[in-house]
């Protein structure tokens, strides 16, 4: 286990290194952008999921959660979030820091209420942290993925209950 890491919410300062290690986690700069342009979208970004994992004064970790609306069948909306993306930097990885920057975005997505989160990822790696398929709940996916990498976890009991036959729409 890595040492003294800390966890807290991004602020402004912290933009530059957070480009810095989506960049170098993904060896791309498409989830950096991502990063970017969910952060200006007030609809969606809330700054407190927005965390950063830090050690020697060094940001080694980033994760977001964004809101997200799942409809019902019913036609009505349910708010949710969608955890994406979420980097640790390479010569940080497979210490558990992305398993404590998940575990602490549940609580804070608890604390301020939030039911529950959706993610689209990796089927061995989210499950350690309780995520389930989310057919469980009948939630569908707006575009075609398989079945066990959609994901979702209920923050509080039931938090996805009377969402069955429900699904992401594509933009809302
Ligand atoms: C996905 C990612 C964020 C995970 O971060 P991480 O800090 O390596 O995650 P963890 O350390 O919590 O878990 C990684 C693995 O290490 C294992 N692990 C956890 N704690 C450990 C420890 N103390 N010692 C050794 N291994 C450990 C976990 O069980 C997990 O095992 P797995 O490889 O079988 O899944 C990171 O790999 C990354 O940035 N990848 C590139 C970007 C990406 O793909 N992001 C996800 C899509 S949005």
């Amino acid at each position: 286990m890595t040492e003294q890491i800390t966890l807290r919410q991004e602020t402004q300062d912290d933009f530059k290194d957070v480009f810095e290690v989506n960049h170098t986690a993904f060896g791309q700069d498409n989830e950096a952008k991502l990063v970017g342009a969910l952060r200006n979208n007030s609809a969606v970004f809330v700054p407190e999921l927005s965390i950063v994992a830090i050690e020697n004064n060094k940001i080694i970790g980033h994760i977001l959660f964004t809101k997200i609306k799942i409809k019902d069948r019913n036609g009505n909306l349910h708010e949710s979030l969608g955890l994406a993306p979420m980097a640790v930097r390479p010569e940080f990885q497979k210490k558990g820091i992305g398993g404590q920057l998940i575990r602490k975005g549940f609580e804070a997505a608890k604390d301020l209420g939030f039911k529950s989160i959706i993610v689209l990822g990796h089927e061995h790696y989210y499950p350690k942290f309780g995520f389930e398929p989310a057919d469980k709940w009948n939630i569908k996916a707006p575009f075609d993925v398989p079945s066990n990498v959609f994901m979702a976890i209920e923050l509080v009991k039931d938090g996805l209950k009377h969402i069955g036959n429900g699904y992401l729409p594509k933009r809302i």
